[in-house]
């Protein structure tokens, strides 16, 4: 670090860039939470986030079928009541190809599900043009699939680590932290991260580790509120520290 340098003398304009990144990644910040709320928060069929949550989305729901948990979960929203249950009635019953047309099902996937399910919406979810892939949801729930674990975590890796190098390297220019505590927090995130993730994988074979999780996902929360709010405070709010500054850029 620069000597004498720090979050409360250095120009307007980097306090700018600083600040406006660090609004920014804030607000990718709450739409990643509200996208959880909607997605596993939902698992269960209740709002809010729980250690059920993330047993049925990483484990899975083993005493019923992910068509029939996601259409009383997620994707209850996605069509009448009565097309719900049409749907949840095929699956119980086998969920042959023989009914898929007669009962009507393959109506309601058309009606309701292609819109997204399908390789011309464009948006990585399951086929459900293609009656393998509706037929191999008619299972057992068993949670996550490897491919969708291994997709969302790559990406997580990637995506977080490069945003919380940033809001890290803006933190270590605080002025009012002990570096034992500074040190603490720019770790915090990466090790959380690490944790989070390994987690999913390990709900995946047992349902005990759901609460690595929380508690993954709980102090990369707390670490970023942190330095989001130390960061910001010192560049605005602290007394202006000129003790050792040669000159503003
Ligand atoms: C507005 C877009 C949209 C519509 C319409 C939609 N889905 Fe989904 N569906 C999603 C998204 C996004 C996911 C992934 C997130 C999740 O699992 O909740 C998903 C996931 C699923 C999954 C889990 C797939 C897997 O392998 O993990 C099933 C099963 C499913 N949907 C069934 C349905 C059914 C049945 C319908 C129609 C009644 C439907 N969806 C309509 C967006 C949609």
């Amino acid at each position: 670090m620069i000597k004498g340098y720090n979050l409360t003398n250095i120009g307007t304009p980097l306090k700018v860039l600083f600040t406006s990144y660090l609004c920014v990644v804030a607000v990718g910040y709450m739409m990643a939470f509200t996208q959880i709320l909607f997605t596993h928060g939902m698992a269960d069929g209740k709002f809010g986030l729980s250690v059920d949550d993330i047993v049925y989305s990483y484990y899975g729901d083993r005493t019923g079928t992910l068509i029939e948990n996601k259409l009383n979960g997620s994707m209850k929203d996605m069509a009448e009541d009565h097309d719900r249950l049409e749907i949840i009635k095929w699956v119980r019953e086998g969920a042959e190809e023989s009914t898929f047309e007669s009962s009507g099902v393959k109506m309601v996937f058309e009606n309701n599900c292609l819109a997204c399910h399908s390789s011309e919406a464009g948006m990585g979810l399951p086929d459900f043009s293609q009656f393998e892939n509706i037929k191999e949801r008619a299972d057992q729930d068993t949670g996550a699939s490897f491919s969708s674990l291994t997709r969302v975590s790559h990406i997580h890796l990637f995506g977080i680590s490069f945003i919380f190098f940033f809001v890290g390297a803006i933190f270590v220019f605080a002025k009012n932290v002990p570096i034992w505590l500074k040190s603490l927090v720019i770790a915090m995130p990466f090790v959380s991260q690490i944790m989070d993730i390994a987690s999913w994988w390990l709900t995946k074979f047992d349902p005990m580790f759901a609460w690595l999780v929380l508690i993954g996902g709980s102090g990369m929360g707390a670490a970023f509120a942190f330095m989001w709010v130390v960061s910001v405070y010192e560049m605005w709010l602290s007394k202006r520290d000129d003790s050792s500054v040669i000159d503003e850029h």
